[in-house]
């Protein structure tokens, strides 16, 4: 039940709450005609709106003979876009293509509906993994309000708690480990309690490459009961087998963020309680759904790769495609289930975390339906009782078989690929990238080629 996914459902909960973003940071690409001076004409143009820019990368241009094209990345372009594309586009005759997190900034996946002909927009997204540092604070609500009905609202002693809480993931930047925290006998003891109810459901309820993970946690992370396991050793843990890395959260991303980071392989993960007084309910997601939900799928290959193609089809895309995959990720990582050896199973971190609609998801009482990322993302959910429909997978390799495919439809004027060595997304928008990226594929299944071939000489 990660918050973020809770935010299309906002009105539910004052907890919650919207919060209108910033402008924040902001990249335009550019092309400029090739000759001496006009790339410090283009630059003249920020200079004298008094824009400061923290990244600049060219090219060649591949569309345009005679022609470079530039990627600059602005901090405070608040208020002065309209007049810096205008002139880019008269003094520099530019196509621009703008990457904002500014809501007001009309986002068009072509020229067609945008504000300037060759002006084409889409949402701001992080380039590099170090990059999530830019949002990671940009939270719905911080982790230290409680709505009135949460359980521990009245009580002082846990909002101090989660305000420690909340501080950690407000101080925490890309590459530093994250702190150890010691946590109390009173919190143990909450853990205790779900891990205890949890683990006995999992051979006959759990999905097999859950229970192929679990043991592992258990042997290398202290997944046991009087233990709270650390986000650092997991993290750890999750990079050494699959890429994946934690991140602590001070509180609710948008959906928008959330998915940015999953494209690098970084799950935002809390790591706070649940109040001691009623341990198998929590309102809101905690280390308990974090750690015990979440992250054993995340040590597997495939689950791994279905959850980073999600994040990935959400870079750039408009907001009615971050709904969609919002609510993919809503029946799946959240609360799928998938049928193996002709049993349904679960694999959700909704469910798995979950001691009651565990054993409730398995039941004749809910629906099930196939899941077809174009019927699911459009199926209303609630958040706060038992689902009453549920998807069921096939295999993580179909559902993200099938997810690539919708996602096709994703009107955005480019592709996207995660770079593992450079730890960054790169646009794939031209032929020079692509005849890159073909040497790398034809490396790889050189590699491929060569191992079947031995194989079939060993048999
Ligand atoms: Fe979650």
């Amino acid at each position: 039940m990660d918050a973020a996914f809770r935010e299309s459902h906002a009105e539910q909960t004052s907890y919650f709450k919207d919060k209108e973003d910033s402008c924040g940071p902001t990249s335009l690409m550019f092309s400029v005609k090739e000759g001496v001076g006009t790339l410090t004409g283009a630059l003249e143009i920020f200079k004298q709106h008094g824009i400061s820019l923290s990244f600049i990368e060219s090219r060649v241009s591949q569309s345009k003979t005679d022609c470079y094209e530039f990627i600059v990345s602005c901090q405070n372009i608040n208020g002065h876009t309209n007049n810096i594309i205008h002139q880019l586009k008269e003094r520099m005759g530019s196509d621009v293509l703008i990457l904002s997190r500014d809501k007001n900034q009309k986002h068009a996946s072509t020229s067609h509906g945008s504000a300037f002909d060759g002006v084409f927009s889409a949402p701001w997204f992080p380039r590099r993994i170090d990059e999530l540092d830019q949002f990671a604070n940009q939270i719905l609500s911080y982790g230290a309000e409680l709505d009135s009905d949460h359980p521990g609202f009245t009580d002082d002693v846990y909002r101090k708690r989660r305000k420690y809480f909340a501080d950690i993931a407000f101080n925490y930047k890309h590459g530093e480990d994250i702190p150890i925290v010691d946590y109390t006998e009173d919190e143990i003891k909450t853990w205790g309690t779900i891990f205890t109810n949890l683990v006995d459901l999992y051979p006959t309820h759990a999905c097999r490459e859950f229970n192929r993970v679990f043991p592992l946690l258990q042997e290398h992370c202290s997944y046991k009961p009087d233990t709270i396991p650390q986000l650092r050793d997991i993290s750890n843990f999750l990079h050494k087998t699959t890429g994946f890395r934690l991140r602590p959260v001070a509180g609710l991303l948008s959906s928008r963020d959330f998915l940015a980071g999953l494209a690098f392989r970084v799950f935002h993960a809390t790591q706070y309680i649940r109040h001691s007084s009623k341990p198998l309910y929590t309102p809101e997601p905690d280390v308990c759904h974090e750690l015990i939900g979440h992250v054993p799928l995340f040590a597997d290959p495939a689950f791994a790769q279905f959850s980073q193609e999600i994040g990935l089809a959400s870079l750039g895309a408009p907001d009615e495609w971050i709904e969609k995959l919002a609510t993919c990720y809503w029946f799946t990582v959240e609360f799928g289930v998938c049928r193996q050896a002709g049993k349904l199973k679960a694999y959700g971190a909704g469910l798995l975390s979950s001691f009651g609609e565990l054993q409730y998801c398995l039941t004749d009482k809910p629906q099930f339906k196939t899941f077809e990322p174009s019927v699911t993302a459009s199926q209303k959910y609630l958040v706060t009782e038992y689902q009453p429909i549920y998807f069921v997978a096939e295999s993580f390799e179909t559902a993200k078989r099938k997810l690539r495919e919708f996602c096709k439809q994703i009107p955005r004027p480019f592709a996207v690929r995660y770079n593992p060595y450079t730890e960054s997304v790169e646009i794939l928008d031209s032929k020079e990238k692509l005849v890159r990226l073909s040497a790398e594929l034809q490396a790889d299944f050189s590699v491929l080629r060569e191992v079947v071939e031995k194989l079939s000489l060993s048999s």
